[in-house]
């Protein structure tokens, strides 16, 4: 039985002289007990003379890329793991490339996971000025708490990065010190820092860039996962930022500048009413429905979607937005809430082609995943910035009653939607002066995921279409 012992400092090199030199002897790995560190001191195990040995060693680059990783992980068995691979892959030289066997595999997983931690080092050292008065160069000092042993890999990022400054970064395993040239020791305790004005400034930074309306308290954690917390002076601030995010958000929604002042308002009356002198026919209508740019929803739709029917119809439907089936066609209510709204008209005895059928919201709004485009309710401002259209399209086909098919049309055409369940099936004014009839969304009873309620909400949206029937 050989025992290798191995530094703190100069592991991966002193790692690869000695596995030379065993494989060369052509030791197999169960021959050998690698130590390393204060355990290297502790243990005694047979020989520390190696054998001398003349076998030709081969080594993938591959190898030496995966072993300058994954020999700095903490898995005390990485030495071990290291080894046995080198040994099989003087025989076996393709094993490097076979992800199914568990050596490669647990190898490379151990080296993506040192990469992470090199990365997280570069991320989470936060340097406090230590500068002492009269000293050539400012001098910084940092502790950090690495999960796997890379402060010594990590250092040459930190010298180029830094040059320009003298510093040291304490961690539990070996001190890094830079004065132009690094310097590796022993690692050591936590030791006093002062707080410095850079804390401040990084709080500063940290608060500016968090917007409260985009908080995903889990992608953040994987980001800056909570183990590092303690030693971030900005990270202290997370946990207020996360729960008074929702509050923030409410007030940034509240000032955000999404409606003209008062005084735009007879400039805005002037500027409308000369848009639609220009939209006299139908045409002229549509085409500057095309260039509406009135809020952001334009840019991910495949088109906006206009009302469709008569101009004079008596009857006008008015829907949330276009689903994806819309979007795609250019025609309202054609995808599967279409088919709910289309068979409760035919048993109302109300023929389509005699309606008017149209949106609160003329473009798709959606957020994609994977292939699919999913719904996503318009917001109080895109439902305000499509008014304009839908009032637009009762200015010209004056019906005699609109129908409000749920709480998007009815924020728009009565100005709320609050308590929608209860003024279903009511009769109230538009906000100009049209009666409105109010039920649900056909969407709804197609989310219903209990068929007897399903039906039950079918049967009410027919009483309440048959109901609308003879109102106009
Ligand atoms: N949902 C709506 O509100 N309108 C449509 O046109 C389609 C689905």
């Amino acid at each position: 039985m050989y025992t290798v012992q191995l530094p703190t400092i100069g592991t991966y090199q002193a790692w690869r002289d000695k596995a030379r030199a065993l494989i060369s002897a052509s030791v197999p790995p169960e021959e050998i007990l690698w130590t390393h560190g204060a355990q290297a001191d502790d243990l005694f195990a047979g020989s520390n003379d190696l054998p001398e040995g003349g076998r030709h060693i081969t080594v993938a680059k591959s190898f030496i890329s995966l072993a300058n990783l994954a020999v700095w992980h903490s898995d005390p068995q990485r030495f071990a793991r290291l080894y046995d691979l080198l040994w099989i892959l003087q025989t076996d030289k393709a094993r490097l490339n076979d992800k199914a066997d568990p050596r490669v595999e647990r190898l490379t997983k151990m080296a993506k996971e040192v990469s992470r931690d090199k990365h997280k080092m570069t991320a989470f050292v936060r340097f406090r000025d230590i500068s002492g008065p009269g000293a050539n160069r400012r001098q910084f000092a940092a502790w950090f708490e690495p999960s796997h042993f890379i402060a010594e890999p990590t250092a040459p990022f930190f010298a180029t990065r830094f040059g320009d400054m003298d510093w040291i970064i304490y961690t539990p395993d070996v001190t890094v010190q830079f004065d132009g040239q690094i310097t590796l020791s022993e690692g050591t305790e936590k030791p006093p820092l002062p707080e410095d004005a850079t804390e401040d400034l990084w709080r500063t930074y940290f608060r500016s860039i968090f917007n409260p309306a985009r908080l995903k308290p889990k992608a953040m954690q994987a980001e800056m996962p909570k183990k590092y917390w303690k030693n971030l002076p900005e990270a202290q601030l997370i946990p207020d930022m996360i729960a008074t995010a929702e509050k923030r958000a409410r007030e940034m929604a509240a000032k955000a500048p999404t409606l003209a002042p008062a005084r735009a308002a007879p400039i805005l009356d002037r500027l409308h009413a000369q848009q639609k002198e220009r939209m006299a026919t139908q045409d002229q209508f549509l085409t500057a429905l095309n260039g509406c740019r009135r809020c952001p929803l334009w840019e991910n739709a495949t088109q906006p979607v206009p009302g469709e029917g008569p101009l004079d119809a008596r009857l006008m439907c008015v829907g949330e937005q276009p689903g994806d089936t819309e979007d795609l066609t250019g025609r309202p209510f054609m995808g599967p809430a279409g088919q709910i709204f289309d068979a409760g008209l035919a048993q109302a005895g109300i023929q389509r082609p005699q309606i008017y059928v149209t949106n609160a919201v003329k473009h798709f709004k959606f957020k994609p995943r994977g292939k699919q485009r999913l719904h996503q309710n318009p917001d109080s401002s895109e439902i305000h910035h499509c008014k304009w259209w839908l009032d637009l399209e009762i200015e010209r086909v004056k019906p005699a009653l609109l129908l409000a098919l749920g709480g998007t049309a009815v924020q728009s055409l009565t100005g709320s939607r609050k308590d929608l369940l209860k003024r279903r099936g009511g009769v109230e004014p538009s906000t100009s002066g049209i009666p409105t009839f109010i039920t649900v969304h056909p969407s709804y009873i197609l989310r219903l995921p209990d068929p007897t309620q399903r039906a039950e909400e079918t049967e009410r949206f027919h009483q309440d279409l048959r109901h609308a029937a003879q109102l106009y």
